[in-house]
């Protein structure tokens, strides 16, 4: 957090904010860090889901039929934020094509600006936009070009988180569950991420609230016995050589 919101200030009229970019396993905490960041500036956030064919219009501005004989321009989230001086958080930014990340390459240096091509304008950021970009170190993704890279500055890698920050989180996410079902659940965790297994706090959360809601449908107090369930149902019977006790 501290890292994210220093790479956003701007210490001298020379000066300009950097583009950060979010980097760690799936589910580890990406989109909630940035989402947090930004909220604590306390200014508008814009999220844009970025896909493998997400296009340069959908990056900026998109035409839409209005009636007959009529056309409107839409603004992208990054748009709006760069208009209205919010946040814009790039979630996924890495399964997008480098054709995309193109159109953004003047956005993410000093020019701060984007031109449409499709409605022919240039748009400058406003002076307070911001930029962050989320990215997934999983297979599924393109490696972006290198000027690409040298914009997208600094790198922020977040890890697995450690046991206490891990329980932590699970207690936010599901503050009516007892410590019993949290500490099975951190145990279950931790004895992954120690083996370099990919399971995240996110699958975490859904097995604690998935045993919580068979016992409640069956009106009985959480055990083990359903928390293994909801550890095979959520990530399939290898996970069960993670379970705590054995
Ligand atoms: N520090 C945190 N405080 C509270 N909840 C958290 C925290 N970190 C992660 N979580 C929980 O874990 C889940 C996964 O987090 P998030 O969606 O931010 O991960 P991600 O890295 O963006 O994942 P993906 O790569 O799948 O997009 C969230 O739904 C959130 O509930
Ligand atoms: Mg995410």
């Amino acid at each position: 957090m501290r890292q994210l919101l220093a790479a956003w200030l701007v210490i001298d009229e020379h000066d300009l904010p950097m583009n950060p970019r979010l980097l760690g396993k799936p589910g580890v905490g990406k989109t909630t860090l940035a989402y947090a960041a930004a909220k604590r500036l306390g200014r508008e956030v814009f999220i844009l889901q970025a896909t493998v064919d997400t296009r340069p219009e959908d990056l900026l501005i998109t035409p839409v039929i209005e009636g007959a004989a009529k056309l409107r321009y839409v603004a992208s989230p990054l748009v709006s934020a760069m208009l209205r001086g919010g946040i814009v958080i790039l979630d996924e930014g890495n399964r997008m094509s480098e054709k995309s990340w193109a159109s953004l390459a003047p956005l993410l240096d000093n020019r701060r600006y984007v031109e449409s091509i499709v409605a022919g304008i240039k748009i400058k950021a406003h002076p307070l936009f911001r930029l962050v970009a989320t990215m997934n170190d999983d297979a599924s993704t393109f490696d972006l070009p290198e000027y690409i890279h040298s914009r997208l500055q600094p790198q922020i890698t977040i890890d697995f988180p450690e046991r206490h920050e891990e329980m932590a989180i699970l207690r936010e996410n599901l503050p009516f569950s007892d410590d019993q079902v949290l500490n099975y659940v951190t145990d279950f965790l931790q004895h992954a991420h120690a083996s370099d297994e990919r399971y995240t706090v996110r699958d975490g959360v859904n097995i604690a609230r998935f045993a919580l809601k068979l016992a409640s449908s069956e009106s009985i107090a959480p055990n083990t016995e359903l928390l293994r369930i909801a550890i095979e149902q959520t990530l399939g019977e290898e996970a069960l050589r993670y379970v705590p006790g054995r």
